[in-house]
This record gives C-alpha cells, structure tokens and sequence, in this order.
C-alpha cells in the first residue's frame, strides 16, 4: 500500500539519498517574479502556507489542497524573512476545482481572486499558461521554486529551486493507480541526483517559460517521481472560472 503525503507544510528542495543530502539551490532574486508565498488557516485553524504563480493581476494559481481561510498573498517575496518591498494582498475569492478530490489528489488546482490588482514592475509579473493541446514531453527539463519547510523546522529564508526532469507517466502509475496521465504530470527523474529535490505545494513547474505544471503530492516513500497537476489538461476550466471571478 503507498501512503500520499501532503504537501500542506510544505518541503524544502532537499532530498536524501545514500546518505546525501542534494539542496537545489537558492533562486536569483527576483529572477521568478510571478511567485506568491501563500498563507493560509487551514480545517484545523492552523496556520500553512504554499506556493502559487501569478496569472493575471489580481489572479493566482496554486493547488486545490492549499485551500482554507483567510488566505493572503505575497507577491515580489524574495527572503521571507526580510519582506522587503513585497506586496501583500489579501484574497477576496478563492475557487478550487469542484472535483478536486483529496483521495486521489486528482483535479488539484485553485485559483485565487485578490482583493485588489498587483502592482506589475520588475519583481512581480505573469507568467504565461499553456494553451489546451500543449504536451511536455518526458525527458524535458523543467523547474520548481518553493520557500518549503522542512517537519524538523529547517527552512530556507529564501526562494530556493532546482531543475526536475519530466517522466513517462508510467513510472507513477506503477506507484499508484490513482496517477492520471491526462491530467497529471510525472516530474523527477529517480536516478538523477542533481533533479531529486523538491519545491513547495502550490507552486509552478515551469518549462521554457510556461507555468505547464501545479506541485501537488509525492508518494512515500519520498524518492522521486512526484506528482503535478497537468494545466494544459485545465484550460477551459481556468477560462470559466477566470470569468467567474472577474464579476464583482
Ligand atoms: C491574512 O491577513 C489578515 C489581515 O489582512 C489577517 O487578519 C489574517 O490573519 C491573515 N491570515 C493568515 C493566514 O495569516
Ligand atoms: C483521467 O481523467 C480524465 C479527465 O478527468 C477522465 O475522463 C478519465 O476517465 C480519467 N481516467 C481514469 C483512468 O480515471
């Protein structure tokens, strides 16, 4: 039996193997500009937090599991200690997928309405989504940024990110029969040491500049491939719900 671990407190880009810890590595400042640190209450009032991508000016994309109250955004974050010259940006409205399902983890995508329009400049942007047909091909390299936390507390002060390969998605459904190709990305190359670690829940996989994948579950054990929501896979349910939000 696997067991799927969330992702809610969230991993730092480490991984373990053969004794070795592999860091991914700390991102350029502002070098990705269209991340959100999220922070949320989540169903037991805890406090959590996640990654998420900037999509238009008052919209991010993350997770569906990163759900819960009194979300707020923080955009132009570099080091979450500092919050120098960041936007903070309470949601107004936030819409996961109707069928998202935390069993399978399947339809795990969430879109945020702030409660006012980012200010767009150097360090907060858009970044761009697929279009439908859009498929990654596995082999491609793609990559995560994240500001996880580790269970022993252990946390980057700043946005940290590494490079992950895109698998035949074979190679997570042979780890569980919940994984499904068409909505669903395979991501982390099992034998590659340098691709293995991880970014934060919520956040984008991104491959030549297009925000192609949702950070979403990893299987236990934590040895790769993991699991992303397929955006492409997603796109007229993001025009819909776009649309949606953007009446008052
Ligand atoms: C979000 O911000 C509001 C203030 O605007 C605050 O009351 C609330 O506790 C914040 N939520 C979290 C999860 O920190
Ligand atoms: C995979 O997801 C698609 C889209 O939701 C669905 O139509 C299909 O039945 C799913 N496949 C399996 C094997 O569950």
């Amino acid at each position: 039996m696997f067991l799927l671990l969330v992702f809610l407190l969230a991993v730092l880009p480490v991984n373990i193997e053969g004794g070795k810890i592999i860091w991914g590595k700390e991102s350029k400042p502002h070098s990705r500009p269209y991340m959100a640190y999220i922070s949320f209450y989540d169903s037991n009032s805890l406090q959590s937090n996640c990654g998420g991508f900037l999509v238009g000016e008052d919209i991010v994309m993350t997770a569906a599991h990163c759900f819960g109250s009194h979300i707020n955004v923080t955009l132009g974050a570099h080091n979450i200690q500092e919050w120098k010259n960041t936007q903070f940006i309470p949601v107004l409205k936030a819409k996961p997928h109707e069928n998202y399902n935390y069993e399978t983890w399947v339809n795990d995508i969430m879109l945020l309405k702030l409660e006012h329009k980012a200010q767009l400049n150097s360090a907060v942007k858009t970044i761009a989504l697929p279009k439908s047909h859009d498929r990654v091909k596995p082999g491609q390299v793609c990559t995560v940024a994240g500001w996880g936390i580790l269970p022993n507390c252990i946390s980057p002060k700043t946005l940290q990110e590494v490079d992950q390969e895109v698998q035949n998605g074979q190679k997570c459904y042979a780890r569980s029969t919940n994984y499904n190709n068409s909505i669903q990305l395979c991501v982390g190359n099992p034998n590659n040491r340098k691709s293995t670690s991880e970014g934060d829940s919520g956040g984008p996989l991104v491959c030549d500049g297009v925000a192609q994948g949702i950070v979403s579950y990893r299987f236990c054990p934590y040895t790769p491939p993991r699991v992303f929501t397929r955006i492409s896979s997603f796109m007229p349910w993001i025009q819909k719900t776009m649309k949606l939000l953007e009446q008052p």
